[in-house]
């Protein structure tokens, strides 16, 4: 037992110092002894993350770890690999990129796991376990100790679907180069898909949305809304909040839906319309994006 730990411990120092992202300090025991008393406040319930320490045990540890870093026994057959909570860094937020999750996201993201992880749902909880279990992930992160979470972004209300908005979320599409990794069909073969690489140096796929598999961080329009403009941290998947106006965005959602398998209203429209997908040798428009 102590020899594996000792072992992740090397393994760990030694991403520490390839990885400038990585640089927080391996935490200790005492590190986390002295967070035991971290909250969660989702709703009106208040997790306490020292009640969560037989859920963890029970239902999280073989994949994250007794030390939260990720290392749990599953971590060599496990891919994409368990989070390493120290890190403090997340994909699903409602947060600008950069900033700490709400407890209300990580909640959500627990009760609904991640998509093409190993990841499951967690619908087994009350609202007071998955509460727990949100102060308890907080505790393995110094960032929680001395960071206020984001400030949600801002999402406007819904506008009805037109064609010409989707042909308008085709121009963004287009402008702010979502193809370069998802492909002009949203088969994630763009031209930079093969070599993308998540923050730790581990080879990432782009999203594919034509095969039918569900968003990870939640497939409704407003989750859509979000996910471009939030960015999934610690992925090569970026935020466009300064590239893209949120009425754009509205406009962005409605073309997605169109490369999405699943029948939609968009989709419909998009066959009438005879839409092509973006013809990436036409002229270069000014964007931000690589
Ligand atoms: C079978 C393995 C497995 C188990 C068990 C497991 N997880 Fe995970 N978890 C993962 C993997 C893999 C990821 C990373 C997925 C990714 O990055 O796409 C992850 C990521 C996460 C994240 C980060 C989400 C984000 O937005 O970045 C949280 C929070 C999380 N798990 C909480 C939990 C909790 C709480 C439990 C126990 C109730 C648990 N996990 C049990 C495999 C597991
Ligand atoms: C530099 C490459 C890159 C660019 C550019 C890019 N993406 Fe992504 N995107 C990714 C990767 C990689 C993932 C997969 C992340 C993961 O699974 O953890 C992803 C995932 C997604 C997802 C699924 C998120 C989820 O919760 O599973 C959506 C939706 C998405 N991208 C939309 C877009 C849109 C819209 C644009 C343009 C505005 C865009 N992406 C631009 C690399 C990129």
């Amino acid at each position: 037992m102590r020899i594996t730990l000792h072992k992740s411990l090397l393994c760990m120092a030694a991403v520490v110092m390839v990885f400038p992202l990585a640089s927080l300090a391996q935490q200790t025991k005492a590190d986390f002894d002295a967070r035991i008393g971290m909250e969660s406040h989702i709703a009106n319930v208040t997790g306490h993350a020292k009640n969560a320490q037989y859920d963890y045990r029970r239902y999280c540890v073989g994949c994250h770890g007794d030390r939260g870093d990720g290392m749990g026994e599953n971590f060599p057959w496990v891919d994409p690999k368990p989070r390493d909570f120290q890190l403090g860094i997340f994909k699903c937020r409602s947060t600008p990129t950069g900033t700490l999750p709400t407890d209300q996201d990580l909640s959500d993201t627990i009760g609904r796991g991640l998509d093409r992880s190993n990841m499951p749902p967690w619908n087994i909880f009350t609202e007071q376990q998955k509460a727990d279990l949100v102060a308890w992930v907080k505790h393995f992160s110094p960032r929680f100790a001395t960071e206020k979470p984001g400030t949600p972004i801002q999402i406007p209300s819904e506008p009805e679907v037109t064609a010409d908005r989707i042909k308008a979320g085709r121009e963004v599409f287009s402008r702010v180069q979502c193809w370069k990794c998802h492909g002009v069909t949203g088969e994630a073969n763009g031209p930079s898909a093969s070599t993308l690489q998540d923050d730790l140096g581990r080879p990432i796929a782009a999203f594919n949305f034509t095969e039918g598999s569900r968003p990870k961080c939640g497939s409704s329009d407003q989750d859509l809304y979000r996910i471009f403009m939030t960015g999934l941290d610690g992925t090569p998947m970026p935020s466009f909040a300064d590239n893209i106006k949120p009425d754009e965005a509205w406009d962005l959602v409605f073309y997605l839906r169109t490369l999405m398998s699943e029948p939609s209203k968009e989709k419909a429209i998009a066959k009438q319309l005879g839409l092509k997908p973006v013809d990436t040798n036409a002229p270069a428009q000014p964007s931000g994006q690589q």
